[in-house]
């Protein structure tokens, strides 16, 4: 089970223009150049140094990273467990609670359904594979056109995605406690294999062919990469297409605590990021809620900005033919 094997068998289904990142062109094309790990082509900078560190393989050992469990910030608002499930919640996070209200996921494929071209959508830093399940269900409904893949850089969180997403009537999961996952989330219905493709790869180096993705997503993956939102948004660009279309939700709370009269205002940041990667924000929806287990002790809700932004058809500058 925690072999390696090449990835030969892993890319031999895929259509989506995934890139070797270690030697560019189609990862397809170099699949016996590269490994896969329980079935995930491992599409990251020098794979087998990867696998040894982040799963032990090749060591003799057999390690897994945990799953990227994110730790309580000091402003989001937290609920007992039974604000969930006691009585009707009142407030204005009383529809969040219920599960009424659009999440940032929801209102992130609704503007992705709408704006984008028809094309590769990619689920970028997939976690659970969320986004990918609701890309993958509108191309079943033939509201757009595949194929869909995702990506995250921790393995076992890309595997718990695929039977997540694959294997139940999916109910999402998430961390209860540190060794129990709970299931969570509105009931979506599984999808069979190959609706999504899957890989492991990581955002600042991402698996894709420049140019080649039609909707991009990035779900709350900004605020969890040191480097920066900047460092995130300007190595995913390039892989859009010209015309293409980034969505993006993210909470702000990284863990610098508020200031006296104010700190930087991260909304501008964001904004700045956006452009300085040479995209055009189309719409935007701040706060969205976004309703999360809280490991056993309760519920939080983030409050996100949610972007969606757009590469131009022509480079800024560039001029069209008289
Ligand atoms: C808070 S979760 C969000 C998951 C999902 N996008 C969502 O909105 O539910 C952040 C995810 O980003 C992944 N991640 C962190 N750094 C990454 C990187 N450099 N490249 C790819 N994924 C990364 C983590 O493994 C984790 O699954």
């Amino acid at each position: 089970m925690n072999n390696l094997t090449d990835a030969v068998s892993a890319l031999s289904t895929t259509q989506g223009p995934w890139m070797c990142v270690e030697r560019g062109g189609p990862a397809q094309a170099r699949a016996a150049a590269l490994l896969a790990w329980d079935g995930l082509p491992l599409l990251v900078p020098d794979p087998a140094l990867f696998a040894a560190r982040h799963l032990g393989v090749g060591l003799g050992l057999i390690r897994h990273e945990p799953l990227p469990v994110d730790a309580p910030d000091g402003l989001s608002p937290h609920l007992p467990p039974a604000a969930r499930v006691v009585g009707v919640p009142e407030g204005i996070f009383g529809p969040t609670l219920l599960g009424e209200a659009a999440d940032p996921a929801a209102v992130c494929a609704a503007w992705g359904v709408d704006l984008a071209p028809d094309g590769p959508a990619v689920d970028a830093g997939c976690g659970l594979g969320v986004m990918a399940r609701r890309m993958a269900l509108a191309v079943a409904a033939g509201e757009r056109e595949g194929p869909v893949l995702a990506f995250d850089r921790a393995p076992a969180m890309v595997r718990l995605a695929r039977s997540s997403v694959h294997d139940s009537a999916s109910v999402a999961f998430a961390p209860r406690s540190r060794r129990e996952l709970a299931p969570f989330g509105p009931a979506l219905p599984p999808l069979p294999a190959g609706a999504v493709e899957w890989a492991v790869g990581d955002a600042l180096r991402p698996p894709l062919l420049p140019g080649s993705v039609a909707w991009l997503h990035i779900g709350n993956l900004l605020d969890m990469v040191p480097e920066g939102p900047a460092a995130v948004l300007s190595a995913l660009t390039p892989a859009l297409m010209p015309g293409g279309l980034l969505t993006l939700s993210t909470p702000f709370d990284e863990e610098a605590a508020p200031l006296p009269g104010g700190g930087p205002d991260p909304v501008a940041e964001l904004s700045a990021a956006l452009r300085e990667a040479g995209l055009h924000e189309v719409t935007s929806q701040d706060p969205v809620p976004w309703l999360i287990r809280e490991y056993d002790r309760g519920w939080r809700i983030l409050l996100c900005r949610c972007v969606a932004a757009r590469l131009p058809l022509r480079p800024s500058g560039a001029r069209g033919r008289r």
